[in-house]
């Protein structure tokens, strides 16, 4: 790769951190109360003891050979009772977590928003009446604030669309509304306005930051030449009524307007959002697990048994090369692979080793595809194992499995897996050999 890749891993807070005692209640604290919602009941009140274990986080990631990471701000931590109150000890905490990480030489890029919203901010009423954004712009000044000095790279939120489609829209993903048709395009739109306002308030307060905010969704990739115009279109598609769609998100993100055909899609006009060159992300960051494949004949079938992983995701390398090549074409910015990684049911043998060739099979494949990228002129920055640890796996809790480094939920001892060794070479090669 070239020089100045990032090689690293992402997290989330209300994934890893636990810690609940001292942070204020989120929607996803309520969801996993509510009977039913999460697997084995379980929640994320212990989660991986990050806040306690950090340090110990930090020195796997050195020891990965990591340069950056990609960690998550828990907003609740910040404002655990209301607006006009910042919590004893979270700032402080991530203020250390960032000094931690510039003294073993790895550059933070700091996600401010991964889904868990605080009870106060009451989302309901919140983002449909513009509140929720006031709220959020004010508390991305506040972290902006005091970590702005040494943090350089941000994301304001996470994966828009899954939380809008599985936790707005849907009901497996807190708080679960199942709202549908204007109300639930409102409530995007209510989302895109907190990307705004937190972009001004970053900008305000660190000045060169650079900003991103990480988009999700399925990659089209053409098997032949031919069809890699109809693939092309295919992944930029309206995705209705499901809110799926990479362009429902990015359009008005990059260029403050829905897609064309939005009208049409929808049966009714698309919201206003509130937009200006601030909210133009500096840098495109994908997460990106799986894809389909096509033809000009249209989308293939997956063949029966094709490799996929525990959470039945089929798995296509391929997303790696065409992803950041059509994000690249259409919104013209770098590229960061903001995740990619593997669900699987990993155990510590008798020998006290991890060993998933399946996870080490699927870093390299995707790696490959990213390299073809990188050697065709993408400009790809980085790449961002998901995850580090074993961490809380929304509605499937702890059960299913997507670290680099095993936790036992017993001890919560960390053990790396060979896929962590692997990457390590990787890391270590700058990507040579792939
Ligand atoms: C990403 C999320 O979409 O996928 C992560 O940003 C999540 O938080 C990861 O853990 C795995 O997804 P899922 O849907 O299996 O929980």
């Amino acid at each position: 790769m070239k020089s100045g890749f990032w090689w690293g891993a992402a997290t989330s807070a209300f994934q890893i951190e636990g810690a609940r005692d001292s942070r204020g209640d989120s929607t996803w604290d309520q969801f996993c109360e509510t009977p039913g919602k999460i697997a084995g009941g379980h929640n994320g009140d212990h989660a991986a003891r990050h806040f306690e274990f950090w340090r110990e986080d930090l020195d796997l990631l050195r020891l990965l050979g990591a340069n950056s990471y990609r960690f998550s701000i828990s907003w609740p931590r910040i404002f655990p009772n209301g607006a006009s109150e910042v919590g004893a000890g979270g700032l402080e905490f991530y203020d250390r977590l960032v000094d931690g990480l510039l003294e073993r030489g790895i550059e933070p890029l700091v996600n401010l928003f991964h889904w868990e919203i605080p009870l106060w901010v009451k989302p309901e009423e919140s983002i449909l009446n513009g509140d929720f954004a006031k709220h959020f712009g004010d508390y991305a000044g506040v972290v902006a604030g005091k970590l702005g000095d040494r943090v350089k790279h941000w994301m304001t939120m996470n994966e828009p669309n899954c939380l809008i489609g599985d936790g707005f829209g849907g009901t497996v993903h807190a708080p679960g509304y199942g709202w549908t048709g204007q109300k639930l395009m409102q409530a995007q739109a209510g989302l895109l306005d907190a990307h705004h306002l937190s972009c001004s308030s970053i900008r305000k307060c660190c000045s060169g930051a650079q900003i991103t905010v990480a988009l999700a969704g399925t990659v089209v990739c053409p098997v032949d030449p031919t069809a890699e115009e109809s693939a092309y279109q295919a992944t930029f598609a309206l995705d209705t009524p499901t809110h799926w769609s990479f362009s429902l998100y990015a359009d008005p993100i990059y260029s403050g307007e829905f897609p064309t055909g939005f009208t049409q899609a929808f049966g009714f006009d698309p919201p206003q959002v509130r937009w200006s060159e601030e909210s133009i992300p500096d840098f495109t960051t994908l997460n990106l697990y799986s894809g389909t494949r096509y033809t000009e004949g249209g989308l293939l079938k997956a063949v029966p048994g094709a490799p996929a992983s525990a959470v039945e995701w089929p798995v296509v390398p391929e997303i790696l090369y065409w992803g950041p090549k059509f994000f690249e074409r259409r919104y013209g910015k770098p590229i960061l692979i903001g995740e990619n990684g593997l669900a699987s049911m990993d155990w510590v043998t008798l020998d006290g080793d991890v060993p998933d060739h399946h996870r080490i099979d699927f870093i390299r494949r995707h790696l490959i595809e990213l390299k073809r990228a990188v050697d065709d002129g993408v400009n790809v920055i980085g790449y961002h194992h998901w995850s580090l640890l074993d961490n809380f796996e929304w509605q499937e809790g702890y059960r299913k499995r997507f670290g680099l480094v095993h936790v036992d939920y017993e001890t919560f001892k960390r053990t790396p897996k060979a896929s962590f060794f692997e990457l390590a070479k990787l890391i270590k090669s700058n990507g040579i050999g792939l």
